[in-house]
């Protein structure tokens, strides 16, 4: 069979490395890819990123199962296309798709179907501004409507950087059409969570727990970003959080979903928020998380490949996922200006020789130039190890960006440090 990966980021890259070792495939595409998954798969460059551009493309390389990376194709509506012609597809239908291409459409499916999450107004005009701001006071969220590749969202501290971000946005200067529309809402008080799980629209695989770092310096400061770290670590979420959001969160969409004659299939992905009141829902994402995919592949031990053929064809039956219980950690390395524009070109050293210290080198903006590999986007590295603790892992997974450089590279070193509370009391009694 062949496989076909959608995307050119790390997520991608990762997803592509997990399903080059899967046994039921003996040829795997990634469209369009990145020098790094040149080592892994085939490249193809779609002559257009919309649904029918890459059915062509599908078509043509002679894909049997496609896997969709990120979360503009599924909005645009690939995986109905796809099924119509049908192909097998990973990935919800446009319809499903809206969970993650509309903040309002979310809240409201959460208000319908009593999944927790922070309460919320929804404002078209300044006028609903004000009257939200009035209500909730500050500090508050502003939420653009639409898909905004993660800049759709400020945390705002006082009243008048609110009415100036909410005023950007509803005039289409802070983010175009996705602000026309936003959601404002309370703001948690918790630890941030990813939790991601497979389905069918009825079974359910849930992936283990991770943490992304969104903010771009050290100790969650500075400017969001698409993300510049995740650890992967059981100890995350205890059995009992696991079970109430199963029961309150992921259940209760898949349910709602189905009474309203969608079939939620592909990832899932919950960006929860645990406050003292238990889990509640940031966000919902249709796709795989990126970075949360990089630590995620690496600890997993099932057969990806088969799992994603079961969605495909529609039902889930594999039971559980295997993982290593060993924690697993990806540091992100971005290029000088990122979150802002970043600068392309700058060569990069030391790929190798972090591989060679025990790492995965997953590549995002990375492209093979003239004079070698170089930069070509904002995140451009994601350096993943494991250990037999979260520390060792840590440890190891810095030991290994040490050996990378470029031109104006930075990363966070603090990746994985909030879990480090969790083994602080059974650190010398690891498990073997
Ligand atoms: N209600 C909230 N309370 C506190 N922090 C929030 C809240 N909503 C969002 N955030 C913060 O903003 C980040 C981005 O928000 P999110 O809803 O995940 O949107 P997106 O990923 O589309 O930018 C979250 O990861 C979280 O750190
Ligand atoms: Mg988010």
């Amino acid at each position: 069979m062949k496989v076909l990966v959608i995307g050119s980021g790390g997520r991608e890259h990762a997803l592509a490395w997990k399903l080059a070792q899967s046994p039921l495939f003996d040829e795997l595409i990634v469209a369009p890819g990145n020098a790094g998954m040149a080592r892994c798969a085939r490249l193809l460059t779609p002559t257009r990123f919309d649904p029918e551009g890459l059915l062509a493309l599908a078509e043509e390389a002679g894909a049997d199962l496609t896997v969709v990376g990120p979360e503009a194709p599924l909005v645009e509506g690939i995986a109905d296309l796809f099924r119509s012609r049908g192909k097998l597809i990973v990935g919800p239908s446009r319809a499903a798709a809206r969970l993650e291409g509309s903040k309002v459409f979310a809240k409201d499916c959460m208000r319908r179907w009593g999944v927790p999450t922070a309460e919320f107004r929804i404002a078209c005009s300044f006028d609903d501004v004000r009257q939200a701001l009035d209500f909730f006071g500050c500090p508050v969220v502003l939420k653009a409507d639409g898909l905004a590749a993660g800049k759709g969202v400020v945390l705002a501290d006082d009243r008048q950087e609110a009415e100036r971000v909410a005023a950007a946005m509803l005039s289409g200067e802070f983010v175009g059409e996705a602000g026309r529309r936003l959601v404002i809402e309370r703001r948690l008080q918790g630890e941030e969570v990813s939790f991601i799980v497979l389905t069918d629209g009825t079974r359910v695989l849930p992936l283990a727990p991770t943490q992304d770092h969104k903010a771009v310096y050290d100790g969650d400061r500075g400017p969001n970003t698409g993300g510049m770290g995740a650890y992967c670590d059981s100890r995350i979420l205890t059995e009992t959080e696991t079970q109430q959001i199963l029961d309150r969160i992921v259940y209760p969409v898949l349910e709602g979903m189905r009474a309203e004659g969608i079939t939620f299939t592909g990832f899932l992905y919950a960006g929860l928020m645990i406050t003292a009141e238990g889990p509640m829902v940031l966000e919902f994402n249709v796709r795989m998380g990126d970075p949360e995919a990089q630590p995620l592949v690496h600890r997993l031990e099932s057969d990806l490949g088969e799992v994603l053929l079961e969605l495909a064809r529609g039902e889930l039956r594999t039971q559980s996922l295997r993982w290593r219980p060993e924690p697993s950690v990806c540091v992100v390395l971005a290029a000088a200006g990122y979150p802002g524009t970043p600068r392309k070109g700058d060569l990069i050293a030391g790929v190798e020789e972090a591989e060679a210290a025990g790492a995965v080198v997953f590549h995002a903006g990375t492209r093979l130039g003239p004079r070698g590999l170089e930069t070509a986007s904002g995140r451009v590295l994601g350096v993943t190890a494991s250990g037999v603790t979260l520390p060792e892992a840590i440890q190891r997974v810095y030991a290994a960006v040490s050996k990378i450089h470029f031109e104006g590279m930075h990363y966070r070193r603090d990746i994985g440090a909030k879990g480090l509370k969790r083994w602080a009391a059974t650190v010398s009694e690891a498990p073997a």
